[in-house]
């Protein structure tokens, strides 16, 4: 099986190419499910499907050829089946808190809980083996990056914190219901919360075994959107996700001789330079701007042609890990994947079998294998493109 991610900058052409790469392998005879996280949901009109037919199978996925399946994940089904109890208290929490009753109910949807349904999707199609492909369409790198860091995020809070706020919780209703109108959650809400966990559990395995689990950055020729991608790149390898090819999408084909395009044509073949050797040696497959829109099956077809020519698309174009740990000379060292880092953006701090590691605004806990969470310093050395995290000595 494959699962892979197509992430990118707002308009770059994420979900063509999501569905141009799944009309390629369900050609090739693999069961293929492409799934949108994005909640424009533009897959059913992208292969020309009525409405309808998706609206009908209310977030489930619906066969559109032989061996391909979409699906487009509708919250509210999801609430109804993954987040009843949860989403119950928050929104007689809000309720109590003064809120009507609408208001609350559209309010308790809190974030990231379309995230964790995709997630617990991947973790479930992963196991059942329903499908050869999993294909993501995420929404645009802006807002949608969050999900990759909520199964650490959720394992730290169900190490750290979850034991603790029950224990809390459980001594203080007594007394919080003579004082106060809001209620503390139920142990009903608590065993949902450990349900959804154990529902989750392994799929942060799954999104960082790169056998199994690649992500495509798509970018288009262009400054502001290429710096995007290089935080995207950045960040995916900061959550142990292996990027195995960057698509440059909307390329100009080199015949145009208009004059008004010849700025356009110089600046594109610069950035599409730099971005090759910003990205190496991740492969950087140009792919040219169609004439007019990229709807139906025989478009999706000819972009997949373009794309990947004749490889196979569900290949792994490029298989280094991100992560590494390595011992020399008696000591540690964790080595990250983390290309265009610099050193005075990183912020590491290690408490008890934790380490912390910031670099601008983005944060990741890190839980230690035990040989290091005895270890008393711990250094940072940029050995671009690696990031080296030295434990016990001095790492200058
Ligand atoms: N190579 C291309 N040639 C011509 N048109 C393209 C190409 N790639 C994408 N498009 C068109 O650009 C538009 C945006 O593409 P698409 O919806 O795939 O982008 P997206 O990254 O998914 O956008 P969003 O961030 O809004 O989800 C669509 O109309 C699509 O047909
Ligand atoms: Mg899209």
């Amino acid at each position: 099986m494959r699962i892979i991610f197509f992430a990118g900058k707002g308009g770059v052409g994420k979900t063509s190419v999501a569905a141009a790469t799944g009309m390629a392998t369900s050609a090739r005879g693999c069961r293929t499910l492409i799934m949108s996280l994005d909640v424009a949901h533009s897959l059913a009109d992208i292969f020309d499907l009525e409405r309808g037919l998706l609206d009908q199978h209310r977030g489930r996925p619906v066969k559109v050829r032989p061996n391909l399946w979409i699906q487009e994940l509708d919250i509210q089904e999801e609430i109804d089946r993954n987040w009843g109890e949860i989403h119950r208290y928050l929104s007689g929490l809000l309720n109590t808190t003064g809120l009507n009753e609408v208001l609350a109910e559209e309010l308790a949807v809190l974030p990231g809980m379309e995230e964790v349904s995709l997630l617990l999707y991947i973790n479930r199609y992963t196991r059942e083996r329903r499908f050869d492909a999993l294909l993501l369409d995420c929404a645009p790198t802006g807002e949608s990056l969050r999900f990759i860091s909520i199964p650490t995020t959720l394992e730290w809070y169900m190490k750290k914190i979850f034991k603790l706020e029950r224990t809390i919780v459980r001594c203080a209703r007594p007394l919080a219901k003579r004082l106060t109108d809001v209620p503390l959650p139920g142990e009903e809400y608590f065993t949902a919360v450990e349900r959804l966990f154990l529902r989750l559990e392994g799929v942060d395995r799954i999104l960082s075994d790169p056998a199994l689990t690649t992500v495509r950055l798509v970018t288009n020729p262009e400054k502001v959107v290429i710096k995007e991608t290089q935080r995207a790149f950045m960040y995916f390898c900061l959550y142990r996700m292996s990027i195995d090819a960057v698509i440059m999408n909307r390329m100009l084909p080199s015949g145009i001789r208009d004059g008004f395009f010849s700025d356009w044509l110089y600046s594109q073949s610069r950035y599409a330079e730099l971005a090759r050797t910003y990205f190496h040696p991740v492969p950087v497959f140009p792919v040219n701007l169609f004439q007019g829109e990229i709807l139906g099956p025989e478009r999706l077809a000819a972009l997949a042609a373009e794309i990947y020519g004749e490889r196979d698309p569900l290949q792994r174009f490029y298989e280094e890990e991100p992560y590494r740990l390595i011992k020399e000379e008696g000591r540690y060292r964790l080595q990250l994947k983390l290309p265009f880092v610099v050193k005075e953006s990183i912020d590491l701090s290690k408490v008890a079998d934790e380490l912390i590691l910031r670099i601008g605004s983005y944060k990741r806990h890190i839980l230690l294998p035990k040989p290091l969470v005895a270890t008393s310093s711990v250094t940072a050395r940029v050995d671009p493109p690696y990031l080296n995290i030295l434990f016990g000595g001095d790492g200058s």
